[in-house]
């Protein structure tokens, strides 16, 4: 690599990488450090510049499906860096990384040494192609790349020590956790309830408990964990879009005609900063309003009926024949912005006070906290079994979502 003729330019821009990465808090350990500052990563992406492929928060997308949406890419490697921390690789460890390309692999290889073990699964042979040439290229052939689909884990090189999920996810299959070894560790970008996180789990006997959890964008899983959310719309023309990610209301038929009932509107009082991360407030709505839905308005058929602070993405929330978002306004010293709800439906203002009152809670007891604890149980697990206090059904697992012990 050192023969490369871009190889000092490359250098440098690696170093300014992780300098930023070190300086912005994502790289903790010296071990992703050393990685990071050696890997060539730009010889996984030769169409990329060099500029793109050390750019500290942007992916080199690598593939594209027929509708345009990116399958693979490499990730960012404020991403990697991450995902690497929260998988505490330790020397003489067996890592499994879903999802290939190259780079984070060799990361993963760095970290393991010459004791452990990496393997890498793609379910499409073209990041895989491409894993091999670079893990070739730079040395790491103690790297195992296959082609699969990872639904059912790689059972021919577990058990894990730590397991990586490089695309999102919507459950967690009973193999990823089955072939960790007790104590191993899964980092996984799991969707709830449309907002995803890369979530740091350990395992603990037949679950996995969460101990970390930042929020992050990923391509989607495909093959048998692929999951669509289901949109609605309020009105038949598709101006205004509810995506639901665990399910549609029960009957979706009594929200005909919400949209011409009377708008409720509803301030909280709860005041954040321009800048204040509000991420623990997203997540808190999510999982602890039912009936909670992600709200999109066309802006080519924008009537105004709805008139949220974004319009391509707002809380919202549905409960029978009533529905509700959450927006913000300036306060009058226009350094903060202030919560609000507005509410359509035959009990409106009580449902706006509803989801209101959320907010307020969410303020007094977990603004600037920690988070939830999630916990991951295998589907099936009586309730007497999971504490939490909200337990999400996924297809092949049990989500207890725990604010209170947070
Ligand atoms: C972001 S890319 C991986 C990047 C790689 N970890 C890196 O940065 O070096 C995500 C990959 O996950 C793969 N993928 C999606 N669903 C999968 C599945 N069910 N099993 C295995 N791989 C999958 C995609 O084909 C894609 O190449």
């Amino acid at each position: 690599m050192t023969n490369s003729p871009d190889e000092p330019t490359a250098a440098k821009l690696r170093n300014k990488v992780v300098d930023q990465l070190i300086n912005d808090g994502t790289i903790v350990s010296p071990g992703v450090e050393a990685a990071m500052r050696t890997e060539p990563r730009h010889l996984a992406v030769p169409d990329a510049t060099l500029e793109e492929a050390y750019s500290t928060y942007d992916a080199v997308v690598t593939k594209y499906d027929e509708h345009g949406i990116s399958t693979s890419s490499v990730s960012a490697p404020q991403i990697q860096a991450m995902q690497l921390e929260q998988a505490a690789i330790q020397p003489g460890d067996r890592v499994l990384e879903i999802g290939s390309n190259g780079p984070n692999a060799a990361y993963a290889d760095a970290l393991a040494g010459p004791g452990g073990q990496v393997t890498t699964v793609d379910i499409d042979p073209d990041p895989a192609a491409r894993a091999e040439r670079y893990l070739t290229a730079t040395g790491h052939t103690r790297v195992n790349v296959l082609v699969a689909d990872a639904d059912n884990g790689v059972p021919e090189h577990a058990p894990y020590d730590a397991v990586i999920v490089t695309a999102g996810a919507w459950d967690i299959p009973a193999a990823w956790t089955e072939q960790l070894n007790e104590g191993g560790r899964l980092v996984v970008p799991l969707r709830i309830n449309g907002l995803t996180r890369s979530y740091g789990f350990v395992r603990q006997g037949d679950h996995l408990v969460s101990t970390s959890a930042h929020p992050c964008g990923f391509v989607a899983v495909q093959g048998a964990g692929s999951h669509k959310e289901e949109l609605l719309y309020l009105r038949g023309n598709k101006e205004i879009g509810l995506r639901f990610d665990e399910g549609l209301p029960a009957d979706p038929s009594l929200l005909d005609g919400v949209l011409r009932t009377p708008r409720v509107e509803t301030w909280t009082g709860v005041t954040v900063g321009r800048t204040e991360n509000i991420g623990s407030l997203q997540m808190y709505l999510a999982t602890m309003v039912p009936g909670f839905c992600i709200m999109s308005v066309d802006p080519d058929l924008n009537t105004s009926t709805v008139e949220p602070s974004n319009l391509g993405f707002s809380m919202a929330a549905v409960d029978g024949a009533d529905f509700g978002y959450v927006l913000v306004r300036r306060t009058p010293d226009d350094k903060n912005v202030e919560y609000g709800v507005h509410a359509f439906g035959p009990a409106a203002a009580v449902f706006a006070q509803a989801l209101a009152d959320h907010i307020s809670v969410w303020a007094k007891e977990h603004r600037g906290g920690p988070g939830p604890r999630v916990a991951v149980y295998a589907a099936g697990t009586p309730d007497d079994r999971i504490s939490g206090d909200r337990i999400i059904d996924k297809q092949h697992s049990r989500i207890s979502v725990s604010w209170s012990a947070a």
